[in-house]
């Protein structure tokens, strides 16, 4: 296996610094190394400075999108975090149901803003269709619900978009009747039902860039993403999720995160579900 030398990480630790935001520290070399092997032996390089120089002459635009995708840290699964499940079948879907009922909204727009394969916004396009159905609710349907989901990595946005899941992913997380139910099974792939799939629009995006044009959001998901970033970018999607975010609107990040710096822009609710963020006052 070819090398990575000190300054050939260094090289591509300031990369994809720039391109993701992701702040890889010194101990990460051996990361570097490994998911960028195969690339190496793809594209016929003979040393990471080699492909490194085939990164920066845009010989192959594909060579930056397979870099992306393979330093990016894909991990996730369904229904992660269930106590972020509870508060939204509790709290937040109950609010937004009402508001809709009461003609104060017009459309619950939902972004998962690091999406991956997809398993975050398919489990709330199943929360949601399960309480409609559960609690015979007839004057909100699925269709008052927008579903965005965004991610740098366009190899992950591919399985999303494409709902096919192998028989070990599909059990990280989902129940069987869950799986039974919104879900079929062909050949050794468990495929998400056109009805479900076709609700979710996936994109490719960059969180370093400006989240304006999204338009405003009732629900947001920015969680385990944060933990790669720098401090300064981490602030910088803060304050730009604080823009995006409707009056009540609500953020969601990974239960095991904790930035201080969010409190400029958020309130955080803490309940029996786990911890949620509403805009702060000043922010709104
Ligand atoms: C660990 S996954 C989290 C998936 C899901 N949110 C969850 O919690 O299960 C992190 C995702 O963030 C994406 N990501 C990393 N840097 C990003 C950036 N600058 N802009 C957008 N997405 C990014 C990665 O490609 C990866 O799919």
């Amino acid at each position: 296996m070819v090398a990575l030398s000190e300054h050939e990480y260094q090289l591509f630790q300031r990369y994809i610094a720039e391109k993701c935001g992701i702040s890889l520290d010194d101990t990460k070399a051996y990361l570097v190394e490994s998911r960028l092997a195969k690339l190496l032996i793809d594209s016929k390089c003979e040393s990471f400075s080699e492909l490194f120089l085939l990164l920066q002459n845009h010989s192959d635009a594909n060579i930056e999108t397979r870099v992306i995708d393979a330093i990016t840290t894909n991990e996730t699964y369904w229904f992660r975090d269930p106590d972020s499940w509870q508060m939204i079948t509790e709290v937040w879907l109950p609010q937004k149901i009402a508001e809709i009922k009461e003609r104060k909204n017009d459309k619950i727009r939902v972004w998962s803003a690091a999406a991956s394969t997809g398993q975050e916004i398919y489990s709330l396009v199943i929360t949601i269709s399960e309480y409609l159905k559960n609690n015979q609710i007839t004057a909100v349907s699925i269709d008052d619900f927008e579903f965005l989901a965004t991610d740098i990595s366009t190899n992950v946005l591919t399985i999303a978009r494409r709902g096919h899941y192998d028989p070990i992913t599909i059990m990280r997380g989902l129940k069987a009747d869950l799986r039974e139910a919104y879900f079929k099974l062909e050949g050794t792939s468990w495929v998400l039902k056109d009805e479900y799939r076709k609700r979710v629009r996936f994109e490719p995006f960059n969180l370093q860039n400006s989240f304006l044009f999204l338009g405003k959001f009732d629900l947001v998901f920015c969680r385990n993403v944060l933990i790669y970033f720098t401090e300064a970018l981490r602030n910088d999607v803060f304050k730009k999720t604080a823009q995006v975010l409707k009056p009540d609107g609500c953020l969601l990040i990974g239960a095991a995160e904790i930035y201080y710096s969010m409190d400029d822009y958020f309130h955080k609710n803490i309940t029996s579900y786990g911890t949620y963020f509403t805009l702060k006052e000043t922010t709104k």
